[in-house]
């Protein structure tokens, strides 16, 4: 069987039959228990907490997905501590070993990759195609971090011995581990979000405490249980679930904290930079927020496929994706034109139960989402042109399921500017090339961008885009979609304050110090 960590993006799209048949059966092996408890992970060990949550699933709200444990400020005292306490020895363990336990938590993640997925796909109501990928998407993590350990020794480099010849130095930069390395993870992508920034601390040498989104508990457990099986020492990796405000601001805010990378929203990525930026002693923090991002479509594009990537991104699981396409402009002369194709093709697109074979996109997956929903669309309904859905389609079951959405709006409305993390879509009609560029780049966040256009625009698309991610004629997504490896992902602007993509040659070297080491 081929493994879904083997996907192309076209499998993505048209996944192979063994694919659906492996999902199909962890569907069955992992059905759903809403009574199952679900614990915290502190220093090697399951912990069962007094507050519980009973999750609900967003796709039909009367039914829960489990019980999970929900950490106190003790717990996360907790978590600190045994962080702390471990963070000397793992990051004095020879790199070798701790790629090898890492290439460990490859396999058990791949081994449960199926089981991984349907957990996400319950959770958080995306597709089980999206959910494969996310899973995916980790087992890359894992292979791109130790390949990059071993193509660069462990990041350790001999240096010239002698600046004055005969003074016998022997000199050396190594990397060193920060000491215990606080991930703060969205709802969004709650394992890959989760994974990504703490494999790269754990393999840099860091310990880890995790706290993934109230929205999403399950996917942080699931990869505490990996990595545990996988052979990572007690108090290494840590995982607690709480709330944000409480729990997300006590860790990092903690002074044991040695670095953060936080993952969500451009408010609350702000906040944490502010606190940090005023600490006595100052520690890195990586901060990947929001996005308002576009698309650009001129004269000379294949307008079929600007169509079909421009709705896979505005509407792939539900909008609710950092890289989302919420913003295209498209030259006057072809706007009917793509507009009519894009609406076309949405109707071909399946709302649904996220764990049907078929299904697009599944429901919202938070309760505040879906609120804001009906708010934008009744924001829209009376001062723009609705081209299809403004509205909460009637389902079977009772879940957070709304409609694609498509309008046309005037370069004023409120809209343009904020991030939606829903399905709408808007469009703007622009007259030059140059037009268009100055609106994209009119917000302040810079994240993903596509192009659709004649070959010869795309350099200049991508000299002028501020993005750290551009896509240029891709019908599979016009600005999502990136992947491990490939497409190194990571904002610009107010997207992202350190512009080194997720997984990128840049990017692992940033979980660590460099200490120069001089022997006489
Ligand atoms: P969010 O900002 O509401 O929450 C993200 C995480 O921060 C959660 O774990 C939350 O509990 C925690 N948190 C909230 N307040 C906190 C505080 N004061 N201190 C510490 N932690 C706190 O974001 P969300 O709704 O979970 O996710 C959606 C957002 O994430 C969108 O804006 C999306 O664009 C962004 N996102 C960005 C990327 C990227 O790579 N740039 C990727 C995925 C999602
Ligand atoms: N990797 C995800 C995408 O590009 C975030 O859509």
């Amino acid at each position: 069987t081929q493994g879904a960590f083997e996907l192309t993006y076209a499998s993505m799209y048209q996944p192979p039959q063994e694919l659906h048949d492996a999902f199909e059966s962890a569907l069955k092996t992992f059905a759903a228990d809403g009574a199952q408890e679900h614990p915290l992970w502190i220093a090697g060990k399951p912990v069962h907490t007094e507050e519980r949550l009973d999750k609900r699933s967003p796709a039909d709200l009367d039914t829960t997905i489990g019980r999970f444990s929900v950490a106190s400020l003790r717990d996360a005292d907790a978590a600190m501590a045994a962080a702390t306490g471990a963070a000397r020895s793992w990051g004095l363990t020879p790199w070798r070993e701790r790629v090898a336990i890492i290439r460990r938590a490859q396999q058990r993640i791949q081994a449960r990759m199926y089981e991984i997925a349907v957990a996400v796909s319950r959770e958080v109501g995306k597709n089980r195609v999206e959910a494969l990928a996310e899973v995916a998407e980790v087992v890359d993590f894992c292979k791109i971090y130790c390949a990059q350990m071993e193509a660069h020794e462990g990041f350790d480099r001999v240096l010239p011995s002698d600046p004055v010849p005969g003074m016998h130095l022997t000199n050396r930069s190594v990397m060193r581990p920060y000491g215990v390395w606080v991930v703060i993870a969205p709802f969004n992508y709650p394992f890959a979000l989760a994974a990504g920034p703490s494999l790269a601390a754990l393999v840099a040498g860091n310990a880890v405490v995790l706290k993934g989104s109230l929205a999403t508990p399950w996917s942080g457990v699931l990869l505490a249980e990996c990595l545990h099986e996988a052979g990572v020492p007690a108090g290494v990796f840590n995982n607690i679930v709480g709330d944000g405000p409480g729990i997300g601001a006590a860790l990092v805010t903690d002074d044991r904290t040695g670095g953060v990378t936080f993952t969500g929203s451009h408010a609350v990525g702000r906040g944490i930079l502010a606190h940090q930026a005023s600490r006595f002693i100052p520690r890195p923090c990586i901060t990947e927020m929001g996005g308002k991002n576009s698309a650009i479509v001129l004269p000379g594009a294949d307008l079929d496929a600007a169509a079909k990537g421009v709705a896979r991104s505005a509407f792939g699981m539900g909008g609710q994706k950092c890289s989302a396409l919420s913003r295209v402009f498209v030259h006057e002369d072809i706007a009917d034109d793509l507009i009519g194709r894009v609406a076309e093709f949405v109707k071909t697109l399946v709302i649904g139960d996220p764990l049907e074979r078929g299904t697009f996109a599944g429901p919202l997956a938070t309760e505040n989402g879906y609120r804001n929903f009906g708010r934008y669309c009744e924001q829209l309904a009376g001062s723009a042109r609705i081209v299809m859905g403004g509205h909460k389609p009637d389902m079977p079951r009772r879940g957070q399921y709304v409609a694609n959405t498509l309008a046309e709006a005037d370069a004023s409305h409120p809209l343009w500017s904020q991030e939606l993390f829903c399905p709408i879509l808007l469009v703007g009609r622009v007259k030059s090339r140059d037009e268009a560029m100055q609106r994209a780049n009119a917000v302040p966040y810079g994240l993903t961008a596509g192009f659709f256009g004649a070959e010869e625009d795309i350099p200049w698309f991508m000299d002028n885009i501020e993005a750290g991610v551009t896509f240029a004629n891709r019908s599979l997504g016009a600005t999502t979609g990136a992947w491990p490896g490939y497409q190194p992902f990571g904002g610009w602007k107010a997207s992202g304050n350190t512009g080194k993509g997720l997984a990128s040659f840049y990017y692992l070297p940033q979980y660590m110090r460099e200490q120069s080491r001089t022997i006489a």
